[in-house]
């Protein structure tokens, strides 16, 4: 009696991961919504597979044979049934898995249906955080951002989905199932969200020692807040103006971080590691790691290698003053 509340948690707790901004079985996009329709048919369907041979496993268990019966002789009447009730679950078998098959490429097809999104965006894996490149025809409007992709709600998006080094897999449950990020080769995907919110993706295709740090959000405003983020994202950084984040921008500039980081608008001009023209208004630090936070960034600053071992992010020598400068600014880059 004691075990039955314990059996009961176990059997709840799985389950207890079935909601929230990380779920295939809480979907809020047509992609997710079709491969979650899809995992519900399957599973209705094999469960009662399952259900009626156990059903019929514990019936045959049951019955007996008639004592004493000669266990060479043949029944006739009973092989011409047995043949019968063969013959008829191989042709059930054969139905079920046509059928599921069928539903499969049709569920397929519609996921992989390209409309001509209003919004293109390269989304580009690498060892371990997200490039978010959105393009534009007039050059003056793309932009590289990092690690967040914001877009409008409802509507249909374009990814383009490549790699710059190993295989990583660009997966959101909640929006669209999972798609390859492979090196020399773009592969398309048409992600939309339904409803306003944040939702969570992870790379889905073991990359490297840091393949579970390799997080991104994806952020689904209304049409006119996307366009006003947008234009803000497009802008070049916003010079420093107090004596603090001026001696920060100094201290940037004089530090190893330019070899590695662009910020729009000044001589940083890196490609290795993330775009920080607007880091201040992201909302979380080395791809869903960390919370963005002050105190957060001057730790990933001081000592990157023991947050994320292993990531390309070098340790650098800030003096204590300095980097509460440094912080100063790169916090200001909203
Ligand atoms: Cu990238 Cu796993």
């Amino acid at each position: 009696m004691r075990l039955r509340p314990v059996g009961i948690l176990l059997l709840v707790f799985p389950l207890t991961g079935c909601n929230g901004w990380q779920s295939a079985l809480d979907t809020h996009g047509p992609g997710a919504g079709s491969l979650e329709t899809l995992f519900w048919i399957f599973l209705g369907v094999l469960a009662t597979v399952w259900i009626l041979t156990m059903l019929a496993l514990v019936a045959s268990l049951r019955t007996r044979r008639r004592p004493h019966a000669d266990p060479l002789s043949e029944d006739p009447a009973a092989n011409r049934q047995m043949t019968g009730t063969v013959g008829a679950l191989v042709a059930a078998t054969a139905v079920i898995v046509l059928a599921l098959t069928g539903f499969s490429y049709a569920y397929q097809k519609r996921l992989m249906g390209e409309q001509d999104g209003t919004l293109t965006i390269k989304v580009t894996g690498q060892q371990w955080w997200w490039q978010v490149e959105y393009e534009d025809p007039q050059p003056s409007r793309t932009f590289t951002t990092a690690n967040e992709i914001h877009i409008p709600v409802g509507e249909p998006v374009r990814l383009k989905l490549e790699s710059s080094d190993v295989i990583h897999s660009f997966w959101v449950p909640s929006l669209i199932g999972k798609t390859d990020n492979i090196p020399g080769r773009q592969n398309v995907l048409e992600l939309q969200a339904d409803r306003e919110g944040i939702y969570r993706g992870q790379c889905a295709e073991f990359c490297g020692w840091q393949h579970a740090h390799m997080g991104v959000l994806i952020i689904a405003k209304p049409k006119a807040e996307f366009e006003s983020w947008r234009n803000q994202q497009i802008a070049s950084a916003s010079p420093a103006s107090d004596d603090e984040r001026k001696r920060g921008e100094q201290v940037f500039f004089t530090s190893p971080c330019i070899m590695c980081h662009s910020i729009r608008g000044t001589s940083a001009g890196g490609k290795v590691g993330p775009d920080l023209t607007h880091v201040g208004s992201r909302l979380t630090l080395a791809a869903g790691t960390l919370q963005n936070t002050r105190g957060n960034l001057a730790a990933w600053i001081v000592d990157p290698q023991r947050i994320k071992p292993g990531a390309n992010m070098p340790l650098i020598q800030v003096e204590p003053r300095d980097l509460n400068a440094l912080v100063s600014y790169l916090e200001g880059l909203k």
